[in-house]
């Protein structure tokens, strides 16, 4: 079941995530932790914790607050009310630790273009005291690891995008930090480099034993990378556990999408009627969404009541429920809804060809 209780989690007791483990056995400890610009409450009282070594996921839609629960995690933003322990150091009192112990990822992209890939990593290397005699080793075997040895020497504004993420992954990895941050990643990424990005992340993950937290709008990058994702919306913390957890918490296991012709204005209520169904969403152009906790008869059922009222159907799937569903459980609405809504995030245009 999804942890309903962290939003609310009060009264001095454990994060969600805390049961069984130790202060020690965690690399992020977040409590009750507040951001606020004005009268605007940008975090609203949000607690978690990370388990050492673990992949951890933020997912929310726009101005849900995750980059700003990142931002005041690594130490750029101070923090309004609550607080944050990252590495076991206290993000207010002692940020100079915790940035030592952290690589970070920002959400938009800062490498230098007019340097190539091997410089871009060397400055970071100097600026975090990488002793020079190990600095070489590190970035060849970096470079190595997010697949960019062949194009050491290229300037970095010739890269795609996906190849500039993984430069951006290498350098916030240069210093060997125990904790990494990653704000979408992947945002803005064709479907090709999302997959090597996120493959390259589990590599990394298990070579150097990182503890990695990582924002996203993809709901289907959480489920396969993440082993505890946390929804968040309008700052709040409303869902936390294992993705496989969450799905179990919505009710329903299949969901049927099916569009149809010819609908009478009151087909959604109808479907409602249908048995086992335990939502419909209309997501426009005649297609609507049906939870369902028995896929096959609420099918037939629902072929059974289109012929009967004369509806054409002209689409069907049915389906084992997604965390777009657990998205929907939580928030009231779909994220696709949010993101359309949303600005779009392009890639800048890049001179050069790339493989
Ligand atoms: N410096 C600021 N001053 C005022 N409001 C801010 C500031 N930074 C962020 N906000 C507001 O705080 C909310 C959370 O923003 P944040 O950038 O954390 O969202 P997000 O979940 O990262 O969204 P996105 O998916 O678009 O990156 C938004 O409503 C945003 O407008
Ligand atoms: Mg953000």
């Amino acid at each position: 079941m999804a942890d309903q209780n962290a939003k609310t989690n009060g009264g001095g007791s454990p994060a969600p995530g805390a049961e069984g483990f130790a202060t020690e056995d965690y690399a992020i400890q977040v409590e009750h932790i507040v951001k606020k610009y004005g009268d605007f409450t940008a975090v609203d009282d949000v607690s978690f914790n990370v388990k050492n070594g673990e992949i951890f996921g933020l997912l929310g839609p726009n101005g849900a607050g995750k980059s700003t629960l990142i931002r005041m995690m690594t130490t750029l933003i101070p923090i309004t009310g609550g607080f944050a322990r990252i590495g076991g150091h206290d993000v207010a009192k002692d940020p100079d630790a915790v940035r030592r112990t952290i690589g970070v990822i920002p959400q938009a992209l800062t490498s230098d273009l007019d340097l190539t890939v091997e410089e871009n990593l060397n400055i970071y290397a100097k600026l975090y005291d990488v002793p020079a005699k190990e600095r070489k080793r590190s970035i060849d075997e970096l470079l190595a690891l997010v697949d960019l040895t062949k194009w050491r020497g290229a300037q970095t504004k010739t890269l795609s995008g996906g190849m500039r993420r993984r430069l951006e992954i290498a350098r916030g990895l240069v210093h060997h930090p125990k904790i990494f941050f990653l704000d979408e990643p992947t945002t803005g990424l064709d479907p090709v480099s999302r997959v090597a990005v996120w493959e390259m992340l589990g590599n990394i993950k298990s070579q150097r034993q990182l503890t990695i937290l990582i924002t996203t709008h993809y709901m289907d990058e959480a489920d396969r990378l993440c082993e505890r994702i946390a929804i968040v919306d309008h700052g709040k913390l409303v869902a936390l556990d294992t993705p496989m957890a969450l799905k179990a918490s919505v009710p329903g296991s299949n969901v049927i999408e099916a569009q149809f012709e010819n609908v009478p204005s009151d087909w959604e209520q109808r479907l409602h009627t249908l048995d086992d169904v335990t939502s419909v969403q209309h997501e426009g152009a005649s297609m609507y969404r049906i939870l369902t906790g028995n896929g096959s008869r609420t099918t037939t059922e629902l072929v059974e009541m289109a012929v009967e009222a004369g509806v054409a159907v002209k689409s069907l799937s049915v389906q084992n429920t997604t965390l777009d569903d657990v998205f929907v459980h939580y928030t009231g609405r779909q994220l696709r809804d949010e993101l359309q809504k949303a600005y779009a995030f392009t890639m800048p245009q890049r001179p050069g060809l790339q493989p």
